[in-house]
């Protein structure tokens, strides 16, 4: 069991898509905080709302085990986890808080340029690199497909430029990073948007009261963009 802890912590990704609209959206709620000599943990001084900066993959294992209350998260990340879990028994232990309305990302299945595509039949037996294994795996039961996902925890755009497989299912936004590897997406299996995880039930120790404020400022703060 996590201890007993009477400030809020929230998860946010330290590098990446996510990360700086994460922290700047934390900040238009007035939050304000001093970082750690490493730089990974951000101490809240207006409120009592300390921020971790971590993989964005680990968010979802930090909030079900209790390390974080909540996080900044694309669904992408949440549904593989939820998958993952679901794989071995678990039930779900996290939720979608809010929607925020950005950071739109699609897990898409991408093939060399000047491949043709005649639909997911053509992926049988082929070795598809990817960080969503589950998510993958799924869309593939749904469409009588069997494959051979290899499961890279980053730079799977390269995978097929390397011979480690013929095609990629990664997260694109602008499409730049496999444009920039000479891919092209084909079909799309996830929409995604960034979102606030937490636990399926209440949190403990006053830190309820916590997220609630945090909750009615976020909720302020995304009114006043749209
Ligand atoms: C995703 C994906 C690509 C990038 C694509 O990474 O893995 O690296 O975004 O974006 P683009 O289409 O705009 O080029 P993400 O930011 O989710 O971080 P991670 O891969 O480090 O988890
Ligand atoms: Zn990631
Ligand atoms: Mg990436």
């Amino acid at each position: 069991p996590a201890q007993p802890r009477d400030r809020l912590r929230v998860a946010v990704q330290k590098s990446g898509r996510l990360g700086d609209p994460a922290r700047e959206l934390l900040a238009s709620c007035g939050l304000t905080w001093r970082e750690s000599r490493d730089r990974l943990f951000l101490y809240g001084e207006s409120l009592p709302i300390d921020i971790l900066l971590v993989r964005d993959d680990d968010i979802p294992g930090l909030i079900a085990d209790g390390v974080c209350d909540l996080g900044v998260v694309g669904r992408n990340v949440l549904v593989e986890h939820h998958l993952e879990r679901g794989a071995a028994g678990r039930p779900a232990s996290l939720r979608e808080w809010r929607q925020l309305g950005w950071g739109a990302c699609r897990l898409d299945v991408a093939i060399p340029e000047g491949d043709e595509w005649t639909g997911p039949a053509q992926l049988a037996g082929l070795r598809i690199a990817t960080s969503y294994p589950q998510t993958l795996g799924r869309w593939l039961r749904e469409n009588g497909v069997e494959a051979h996902p290899v499961v890279l925890n980053g730079s799977v755009e390269i995978a097929p430029r390397l011979g480690q497989a013929d095609v990629v299912c990664d997260l694109v936004s602008t499409g730049g990073t496999l444009r920039a590897n000479g891919l092209v997406p084909v079909t799309t299996i996830l929409e995604s948007e960034a979102v606030i995880a937490g636990p399926d039930h209440h949190l403990e120790d006053g830190r309820q009261e916590i997220a609630d404020l945090l909750l009615r400022r976020l909720d302020g703060a995304v009114q006043l963009r749209e």
